[in-house]
């Protein structure tokens, strides 16, 4: 049935029509109507599935330099996503496999294979594999063992620690053998840290008691803190940190939507007297070893050790500014995934 329908689908586009300041606005893009593709030689059409929205959306939109280069004007918006095989002239793909890639947001994408990998639905669900066992999997894993490198006995403090990357390093902490503290907003997220996750302590950082209560719930002072936002809480985490602390930089999203510059922490000088090491990391730069990040999250999770959770909204294409917004105002519950 399903197929039959696709038949006279057409592709539907989210292109990128100016650089947006501040909060993305649906006046930033283009949404559309357009032919669906055609596979060329080598190359395969998917119907895309699920989009994974991500912090790191926004920056691809701005000019300027970075990890990789900005979203052109007028180019449909860069997404990961997971969908199926529809149409092949690919060796490597056939009609109905399921797989991943840098879709788009988009319905229907051509590929010509390249840095596209099938995936296993008997083992997980099509939004797992952009959620704990994809991008945000990877950045968990990678950024916590690789870089945070915490040692058994250790603390570990991460924040947005309910969110899609966050709840998998505190979950990870706690199978390594550490202390795991979650910073996150409001009481519900918090309760989920300890309640549902394991996590030892949450901290809600919207009950205005930040410092206070980032000190009872780290008695011990934390060795590493994960970062993912930035600003306000990086403060209050640098007066705690230990010496020879580290700190993995993998986000700062309280500063993504800023329109003015922001002010640095003030107090970098926990940095000297502790000898913190703070360290910047893009995922991207550990896909030589996808396989292993995939095969560990995927062990723990069957066998009971490591929750997933993704947040998946219906809306197509068309909810795509709003759905970005929702991460901004902690709007989403885990993997945030828009159904397409
Ligand atoms: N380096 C890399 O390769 C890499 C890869 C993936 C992700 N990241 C980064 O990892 C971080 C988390 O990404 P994610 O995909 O897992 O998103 P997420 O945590 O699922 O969602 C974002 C969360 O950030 C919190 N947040 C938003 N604005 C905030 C603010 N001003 N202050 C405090 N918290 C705020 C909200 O949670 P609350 O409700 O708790 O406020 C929101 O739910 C982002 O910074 C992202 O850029 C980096």
């Amino acid at each position: 049935m399903r197929r039959g329908s696709a038949m006279a689908e057409r592709n539907r586009t989210v292109r990128l029509a100016r650089r947006p300041i501040g909060a993305v606005t649906r006046d930033d893009f283009i949404i559309a109507d357009e032919a669906r593709p055609v596979p060329g030689d080598n190359e395969i059409v998917v119907r895309v599935r699920y989009l994974s929205i991500d912090p790191a959306m926004r920056g691809w939109m701005n000019e300027g330099k970075s990890y990789v280069p900005p979203v052109a004007l007028g180019d449909v918006m860069r997404a990961l996503a997971v969908g199926e095989v529809v149409a092949s002239n690919h060796d490597g793909f056939s009609p109905g496999d399921a797989v991943t890639g840098l879709f788009g947001v988009q319905r229907y994408a051509v590929s010509d294979g390249r840095d596209v990998e099938r995936v296993d639905t008997e083992r997980a669900s099509l939004p797992c594999w952009i959620g704990g066992l994809g991008m945000p999997g990877m950045t968990a894993y990678f950024g916590l063992t690789d870089v945070g490198r915490p040692k058994k006995g250790e603390t570990v403090v991460v924040s947005a620690a309910s969110g899609a990357v966050g709840s998998l390093v505190g979950q990870i902490a706690k199978i390594l053998g550490c202390r795991a503290v979650g910073i996150a907003g409001g009481e519900e997220k918090c309760r989920y840290l300890t309640e549902e996750l394991g996590f030892d302590a949450a901290v809600d950082y919207k009950a205005g008691r930040l410092q206070a209560d980032l000190v009872a719930a780290t008695p011990d002072g934390i060795d590493v803190y994960f970062e993912n936002v930035g600003g306000v809480i990086l403060e209050a985490v640098l007066d705690r940190m230990n010496a020879f602390g580290r700190i993995p930089v993998c986000g700062l999203i309280s500063v993504y939507n800023a329109t003015e510059p922001q002010p640095g922490p003030h107090n970098l000088r926990s940095i000297l007297v502790n000898r913190l090491k703070m360290q910047g990391f893009i995922v991207f730069d550990y896909r030589d070893r996808y396989r292993e990040g995939v095969e560990a999250l995927l062990n723990w999770h069957e066998t009971g050790l490591l929750k997933f959770r993704e947040d998946v909204r219906p809306g197509g294409v068309d909810a795509y500014p709003d759905m970005l917004n929702l991460l901004f105002s902690g709007g989403n519950f885990g993997k945030l995934v828009l159904e397409i």
